[in-house]
Order: C-alpha cells, then sequence, then structure tokens
C-alpha cells in the first residue's frame, strides 16, 4: 500500500471517501478545498487499483491546545471499512506529519467527536495528546 499526494486522476475516488466521511458535503466545499494553497490532500492507493483511504492537512491560525501560529491541522481522515485496522490510517498521518514538517510547522493539531471513540483511539496510538473536550453552540440570528 502506498501513500502518496493527490493528483487530478484521483478526483472521483477522493470524491467518492470524501462523501462517505462527510455526507452532508457540497460540491462548492469540495472546489474550496481543492482552491486552498496552504493545504495538501494524502491518499492511500488500493490494490490493484483506486483509493482505500485519505488525509487532509492545512494551516490553521491556531489550534485549542496548540502553541504555535499557524499550525498544521488534520482536517479529514478516512480509511474505507474493508481496510481499517491494518495500518492505512496510520500510513495517512505519517504522511501528513511529513508534509508538515517539511513546511516548518512544528505541531499538528486534530480533533474527533466525542461519541467517535475509535477515531479517540487511533489519534492516541499515533502520538497526539488530548488536550480538551468542547461541546458547540449556534444559534440562528
Ligand atoms: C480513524 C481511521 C482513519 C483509522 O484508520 P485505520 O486504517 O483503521 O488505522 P490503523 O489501522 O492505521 O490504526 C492506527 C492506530 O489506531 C488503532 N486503532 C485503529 N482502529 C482501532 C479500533 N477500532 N479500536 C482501537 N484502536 C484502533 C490501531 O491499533 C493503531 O495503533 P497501533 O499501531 O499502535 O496498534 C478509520 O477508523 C476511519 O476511517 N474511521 C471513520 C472515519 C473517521 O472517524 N475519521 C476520523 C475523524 S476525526
Amino acid at each position: 500500500m502506498r501513500v502518496r499526494l493527490y493528483q487530478p486522476s484521483d478526483d472521483p475516488e477522493w470524491r467518492r471517501m470524501r462523501t462517505a466521511l462527510w455526507p452532508d458535503q457540497t460540491a462548492a466545499d469540495m472546489a474550496a478545498w481543492r482552491s486552498r494553497a496552504d493545504a495538501a490532500t494524502l491518499v492511500a492507493e488500493r490494490e490493484p487499483a483506486g483509493l482505500c483511504g485519505f488525509a487532509e492537512v492545512g494551516a490553521r491560525a491556531f489550534a485549542d491546545g496548540c502553541d504555535s501560529s499557524p499550525v498544521a491541522y488534520l482536517e479529514g481522515w478516512w480509511v474505507d471499512p474493508d481496510r481499517r485496522g491494518q495500518g492505512v490510517g496510520a500510513a495517512l498521518v505519517r504522511a501528513v506529519e511529513t508534509w508538515a514538517r517539511q513546511r516548518g510547522y512544528r505541531e499538528l493539531g486534530s480533533d474527533a467527536l466525542l461519541d467517535n471513540l475509535v477515531s479517540q483511539r487511533a489519534h492516541l496510538r499515533l502520538g497526539f495528546s488530548e488536550v480538551e473536550r468542547a461541546v458547540r453552540y449556534r444559534k440562528a440570528l
């Protein structure tokens, strides 16, 4: 299994996986991500063809629990269900870390929903430290 940077021919597979991770996203959301100059998409190849995972990393001005600014942030992380538990997610995060280190970032921020225990465990196993728990609110104006 090889992890590498996204290339244009990956677009259908990337869209398939991104929609699986974020079912409510729009075509505009995907276009906005593709247009970001301060971000990268890493993909994991599926044998014999296609992809089986992706990770998205970008710069944020600030990230909870991180001291540096700007800071690299793991914005998206997905492995197809039939390939989970085989090191694909770890390989994607290692590639994200390499991308960030090469650009001078000293920290990598991330988050997981409170009920996503698998993601929380995987983060911890991959060397992340939990820094905060939060509940987000919204009020229509
Ligand atoms: C989170 C996710 C990307 C992990 O990918 P993966 O390929 O299964 O991860 P890996 O096999 O590389 O495992 C990485 C580490 O996490 C641990 N881990 C993975 N799945 C686990 C599980 N179900 N329970 C406990 N630990 C788990 C592994 O043991 C491994 O640590 P180790 O190498 O020390 O044993 C994958 O489960 C996924 O796509 N989940 C759905 C989408 C999602 O929740 N994304 C994250 C949003 S914040």
